[in-house]
């Protein structure tokens, strides 16, 4: 069953950012735009950009490699891309800001 692990306080925070954090043992990004958190996922499925040095527009995070965009609700490309990125559930409570990620599988 998957956790809800803390990845940060609960502040106010005004500005836009994206911040690249570890939550059970998968690399995810913290996203605040327009005052809504959003988890996703850290790397680009395109070429394997890191979305944490990306920039969020109209309600998506850009890669800053080569500009693909990514729907920070839903995961999905803009159109003619055809590629997505996970999203993960968050929940902002009194205590803390938590997001919902399953256990990375480990072999070994
Ligand atoms: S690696 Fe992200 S757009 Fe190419």
């Amino acid at each position: 069953m998957p956790e809800w692990i803390k990845v940060a306080e609960n502040m106010p925070v005004k500005e836009a950012s994206i911040r690249k954090l570890k939550a059970n043992g998968r690399d995810i990004c913290l996203v605040v735009f327009e005052g809504k958190y959003y988890a996703v996922s850290a790397k680009c499925p395109h070429a394997g950009g890191e979305l944490a040095g990306g920039w969020c527009k109209n309600g998506s995070v850009v890669c800053p490699l080569h500009r693909y965009e990514y729907n920070l609700e839903t995961g999905r490309g803009a159109a003619g891309q055809g590629d997505y990125i996970d999203t993960f559930p968050v929940k902002v409570r009194a205590d803390g800001v938590f997001v919902q990620v399953k256990k990375k599988w480990r072999l070994f």
